[in-house]
């Protein structure tokens, strides 16, 4: 029995890398896995949210009754977000978005005999989180903090730089893709360290403290 925190709830939830081009076959793109943010989205389906996940390139099913739309690019996610954005009462931004994509992409194969060595030019990406939480009457945002040191400092940090009200902190030796996971949650009372377990455990965990937040108790 799961109790239903979230009912009725619609969450709206990235999850994945994004794969940035560089040309028709190559990208830049890094290791998420993806089973942090699609056991968030199974575990706030089970609290009784209608859940949207928009999914960079992962090698997972999508969970019972969770509806997917899939992404390759920081941008194709930005704009599938955005379209979502202002009817999402929650919304969680798991994935592993890269900062920069390629400004000069190319239309065919780059060739090693053509010119020398390829300059590949980068150029930022929307933050979508950001923009998520700048919207006037938006959702309640919640954002992930992966460092690989000085985790309150910098999860704080973010926290305010974007100005949301929670932010998952966890660091990245523990986290990236295995089956299990280290999350401290910080908000506006201060830092919550969750005990380690399961990816899954710790995104019940989540739930219940978003419902807590969000006041759906
Ligand atoms: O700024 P940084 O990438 O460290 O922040 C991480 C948080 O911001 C995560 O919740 C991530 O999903 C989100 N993010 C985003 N769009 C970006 C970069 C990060 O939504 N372009």
């Amino acid at each position: 029995f799961v109790p239903k925190v979230l009912a009725g709830r619609r969450l709206l939830i990235t999850a994945g890398p994004t794969f940035e081009a560089i040309d028709p076959v190559r990208g830049i793109t890094n290791l998420s896995s993806g089973r942090m943010g699609y056991a968030i989205a199974r575990a706030a389906r089970q609290a009784g949210a209608e859940v949207t996940l928009v999914s960079g390139p992962v090698a997972l099913a999508a969970p019972p009754g969770v509806e997917r739309i899939d992404v390759r690019s920081a941008l194709d996610m930005h704009a599938a977000v955005m379209a979502r954005a202002t009817t999402a009462d929650i919304f969680i931004a798991v994935a592993a978005v890269a900062d920069y994509r390629v400004a000069n992409a190319a239309e065919h194969k780059l060739k090693k005999d053509h010119g020398g060595v390829p300059a590949i030019e980068l150029v930022e990406n929307p933050d979508i989180l950001a923009e998520v939480a700048a919207l006037a009457d938006g959702p309640f945002c919640v954002g992930f903090a992966a460092e690989s040191q000085n985790l309150e400092a910098y999860a704080q940090a973010k926290r305010h730089k974007k100005k949301i009200p929670l932010i998952v902190g966890n660091l990245i030796q523990d986290g990236f893709g295995g089956d299990d996971n280290r999350l401290v949650l910080f908000d506006d009372q201060g830092s919550h360290p969750l005990t380690p377990a399961s990816k899954s455990a710790l995104a019940t965990q989540l739930v219940d403290h978003i419902a807590k937040l969000t006041g759906s108790h």
